[in-house]
């Protein structure tokens, strides 16, 4: 690997663009690549497009240096990253076609040497997939290219520093591939880097989501049976992790956000008759947003009958989980949107937003004052010390009042 290889990024959204940035920041040169024609001409004025913390800066400094630019077409360079979207189909099968479309694009600007690695979250065999792709149009190149898969398991919010510090699973088709990778991301990771298979690589990045939301799954379903047995879950989750080696996540509205709720699918998907755990956890976060608002529809029909007038219902919190403001994917905004599709009067509340263009958010103060049902859906910090005034009644799905 040379000393500064030059960098092509394929894709350049929450993933693409920051890695773009690091990478560009250790003086390599990175041409970033994507099909949207705003974002390259945003990015190339030294702007970003995304909400993440420090990127703005990185992003101005690099493209002003001359180390980032973007273009809606690859050049010929030593490395290729590709981080385009892996969306599932309607029926919870992998969407494949932006990594075939950005595999595509790369094929005719290849040379002897290079490096192509996938970092988009795919199911196992999306690497050789990509191999068989790029051999059949270009047979030559066999035995003379390197091919790698690497997954991305970042926080939103902390992505620069994640980018630098995680520690990575490195799998290349071959060895001389997973090493050649591993070469590269010396250049700008810090944390470790661990050499495996492509197939494994793949597994990893899947089953750390699946494994978030089997946990999450087994609170959400304590959370209803304590419901049903009137007993306090976080109360009784909190006492059950005195046992040292108990550790229960705690229940919530659902589960939200575009990785945990989507990959643990993409096992299902490709091993059906195996994965009859991973596919009832999906289906028990899933149930758990369907149960709050039916709780929620019961305590408003309940009050209709007991005082004659509709209630009102403050919705607390909207983002995909606490301190954000990211909507993709949220149970909690489901259960808002249904509940107003329903007819029933809502206030949206949504701290960490100012402004949302689909709906109408009443500030946090005004909703406590208002509504007769104070429901809380997110964890956000600012809502721990609330006090709410001993008329209203409260529902808490994400235990905030218990803290
Ligand atoms: N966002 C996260 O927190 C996160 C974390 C871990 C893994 N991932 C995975 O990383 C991958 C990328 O996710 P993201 O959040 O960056 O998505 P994103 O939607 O923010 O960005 C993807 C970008 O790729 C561009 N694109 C689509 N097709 C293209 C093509 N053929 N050529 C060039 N560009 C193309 C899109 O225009 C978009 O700007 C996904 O597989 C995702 O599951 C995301």
């Amino acid at each position: 690997m040379k000393n500064k290889p030059s960098v092509v990024m394929m894709g350049l959204g929450y993933i693409g663009l920051p890695t773009a940035a690091l990478i560009a920041s250790r003086g390599l040169k990175v041409n970033g690549v994507d099909i949207r024609e705003n974002v390259v001409e945003t990015i190339n004025q030294g702007k970003i497009h995304i909400v993440e913390p420090d990127l703005d800066g990185l992003v101005h400094k690099v493209v002003k240096e001359g180390f980032l630019s973007a273009a809606t077409k690859p050049i010929p360079s030593d490395v290729y990253l590709i981080a385009v979207p892996t969306p599932f189909k309607e029926n919870h099968e992998p969407d494949l076609t932006y990594v075939a479309s950005a595999v595509k694009s790369i094929i005719p600007t290849l040379t002897k040497g290079a490096l192509v690695i996938l970092e988009s979250t795919s199911p196992v065999g999306t690497t050789r997939k990509m191999e068989a792709l790029i051999f059949k149009e270009r047979p030559e190149l066999k035995g003379n290219i390197y091919l790698a898969y690497c997954p991305e398991r970042v926080l939103p919010g902390n992505i620069i520093y994640e980018l630098k510090h995680n520690d990575r699973a490195i799998g290349g088709i071959d060895k001389a591939s997973t090493q050649k990778a591993i070469s590269f991301y010396k250049h700008f990771v810090a944390g470790e880097l661990h050499p495996t298979n492509a197939k494994t690589a793949e597994m990893v990045k899947l089953v750390e989501n699946a494994s978030r939301d089997n946990q999450i799954a087994f609170a959400n379903e304590l959370s209803i049976i304590c419901d049903k047995a009137g007993i306090n879950v976080w109360e009784m989750i909190a006492l059950a992790n005195k046992h040292p080696r108990v550790n229960i996540l705690n229940p919530g509205t659902g589960v939200g956000g575009h990785c945990i709720a989507v990959d643990p699918w993409f096992i299902v998907s490709e091993f059906p008759k195996e994965s009859a755990l991973i596919r009832k956890s999906r289906e028990t976060n899933t149930y758990k947003t369907q149960w709050v608002i039916e709780k929620i529809k019961n305590e408003a029909l309940l009050f209709k009958q007991e005082k004659g007038r509709e209630a009102i219902i403050a919705c607390m919190g909207l983002a995909f989980k606490p301190d954000i403001d990211d909507l993709r994917e949220s149970p909690a905004l489901l259960v808002n949107d249904t509940l107003i599709t329903e007819g029933l009067k809502v206030l949206s509340v949504e701290l960490n937003l100012e402004s949302e263009s689909a709906r109408k958010l009443t500030s946090s103060s005004e909703a406590l004052q208002q509504a007769d049902i104070i429901v809380f859906l997110v964890s956000h910090k600012e809502f721990k010390n609330i006090t709410v005034s001993e008329n209203k009644i409260i529902l808490d799905f994400c235990g905030v009042t218990n803290n």
